[in-house]
């Protein structure tokens, strides 16, 4: 059973306006509960029987997106960090409370495939270690890597610099002299780059394509789409 919430708290978390500009907000637009109009913004309304100009509320249970993250665009909400991934979504989506944020981040040379989701508890379960959800990258390399990488990237003894645990086993297949499949279950600060770097490769070019058993299928660079909320409910 879902609980009954004062309607200005529930138009400002889904990003309609301000809990101080809800009276402006309910004297500019028709919204009803149960088909009856309300006028008073500290009414308590069960969120799913709300309609604001006839339309039901955006997305009252939360988001969950696959964005195809472009290169260019960095995963932070900080304005001084440069123009951020959230620049893609509508203006609404922007202004919800409970923030939007990623599940992880790519940086901002990389593309690919990155979750974005105002469930925090989602967040916390695919970013916990323990959770080893497989990350899937193709990069491009600056020169063939060194004889043996495969096998040491897989023995899970490599440990980067300023790092005090080696990185968990990853499985590297390379599918021309320079073009690399590294499949991480972890995600640390620039994991691939600094594990090539390690053993003397730059990476030229960087793009995540498969998540776990999602993919970007044909979503083009910037687009997203919407995941069911319960995706991972079956993981544990
Ligand atoms: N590893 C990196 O180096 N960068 C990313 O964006 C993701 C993994």
């Amino acid at each position: 059973m879902r609980t009954m919430r004062r309607l200005d708290q529930i138009l400002a978390n889904l990003g309609y306006c301000s809990r101080r500009e809800a009276r402006a907000f309910l004297k500019a637009h028709a919204v009803t509960a149960q088909d009856k109009p309300i006028s008073n913004a500290a009414t308590k309304v069960d969120p799913a029987n709300v309609q604001i100009d006839g339309q039901p509320l955006d997305h009252p249970d939360g988001l969950l997106l696959l964005l195809h993250k472009p290169l260019g665009l960095v995963c932070s909400h900080e304005e001084r960090d440069g123009p951020n991934i959230y620049s893609l979504l509508p203006e609404r989506w922007r202004a919800r409370n409970p923030v939007i944020t990623s599940v992880g981040r790519l940086d901002k040379d990389t593309s690919g495939l990155l979750l974005l989701t105002d469930q925090s508890q989602l967040v916390h379960r695919l970013t916990s270690p323990k959770h080893k959800v497989p990350k899937t990258y193709h990069a491009t390399l600056d020169r063939e890597p060194p004889a043996g990488l495969a096998e040491l990237f897989a023995a899970g003894t490599l440990t980067l610099e300023g790092e005090k645990q080696p990185c968990a086993p990853a499985t590297l297949t390379m599918n021309s002299s320079r073009e690399a499949k590294l499949i991480l279950t972890e995600g640390k600060y620039h994991q691939v780059r600094r594990m090539f770097a390690s053993q003397g490769c730059e990476v030229l070019a960087l793009h995540r394509p498969q998540l776990g058993e999602l993919t970007l299928d044909e979503l083009a660079p910037g687009k997203w789409r919407e995941l069911p909320l319960d995706t991972f409910a079956a993981s544990s």
